[in-house]
């Protein structure tokens, strides 16, 4: 029996990057899943993937900026799983825009997507994981949560969504649901392929590598099981040791 033996997982931006790897690893503990995403073809070839391999998962078409899409899809895979247990608000965006650089349509996309997305996907599934006797909701912030950056929108709305969690954690524990933030560093993911920070990034990560998709979804099966079941509210940083400090090269380690 897996951890997550008979509870139904919803990720948003399942289709491809870290969404995927979570959608795959908590299959393998024995979740069913919602793949949900804007990635049509994706996001059902990822289904139609795990149900070949003898696992239960179905593809819901969500923009999730439009809160209308999580009531629908709510509904839906409620329909088709009977309950939702689990909800991983994974779906994000990056403009890459300094303050100067930043039109006021980007920064409302970047808000929409990352910070309404996250607060509609509360709003749909919270009541229906309170029907089933509560749940677990990890929101993927960032660690540009947790300081300033060149990407003003992005910083921004993820120190948002880290103040949503806490928010969400406070409201929803009476009705025994767990919120946690995870605030990733530099992960290789199509969302920055190419992009130039990614090597000298690396290079200063005490660890010695950029972290991938698979390093997310084992903190994310750790904080959707009972393994974490104390724990809510809380931020996790994961990003191979970048933020602890800097490495000075008058102090090599012996
Ligand atoms: N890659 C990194 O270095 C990194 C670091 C910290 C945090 N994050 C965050 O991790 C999360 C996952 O990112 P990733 O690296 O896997 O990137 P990714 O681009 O591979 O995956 C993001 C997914 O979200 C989906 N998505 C985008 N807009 C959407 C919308 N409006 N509605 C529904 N789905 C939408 C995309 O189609 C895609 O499947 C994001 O929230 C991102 O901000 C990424």
């Amino acid at each position: 029996m897996g951890s997550l033996a008979g509870r139904v997982a919803f990720i948003s931006g399942g289709a491809r990057g870290m969404g995927a790897a979570e959608a795959k690893l908590f299959v393998r503990e024995g979740a069913s899943v919602a793949i949900a995403d804007i990635l049509d073809d994706r996001g059902r070839a990822l289904a139609a993937e795990i149900e070949q391999g003898g696992g239960k998962a179905m593809y819901v078409h969500v923009d999730v900026s439009l809160e209308a899409d999580w009531i629908k899809a709510a509904a839906a895979v409620r329909e088709r799983f009977g309950r939702i247990d689990i909800l991983v608000n994974n779906a994000g965006i990056n403009d890459r825009q300094t303050i100067m650089g930043t039109s006021p349509e980007s920064w409302r996309k970047v808000m929409a997507v990352n910070v309404d997305g996250t607060l509609f996907g509360l709003r749909a599934i919270a009541p229906i994981m309170r029907d089933g006797g509560g749940g677990a909701v990890v929101n993927i912030a960032s660690t540009a949560g947790y300081s300033g950056n060149s990407f003003a929108a992005y910083a921004t709305s993820k120190w948002a969504v880290r103040g949503l969690t806490k928010c969400a954690a406070l409201e929803f524990a009476p009705w025994r649901i767990r919120v946690n933030a995870i605030c990733p560093g530099l992960v290789l993911s199509e969302l920055n392929t190419g992009q130039p920070y990614i090597e000298p990034m690396a290079k200063a990560t005490p660890l010695g590598r950029a972290g991938d998709v698979e390093d997310i979804a084992k903190l994310a099966l750790f904080l959707v099981s009972d393994a974490s079941d104390y724990i809510t509210g809380q931020d996790h940083i994961i990003d191979g040791g970048f933020t602890a400090g800097l490495v000075l090269p008058s102090a090599p380690a012996k």
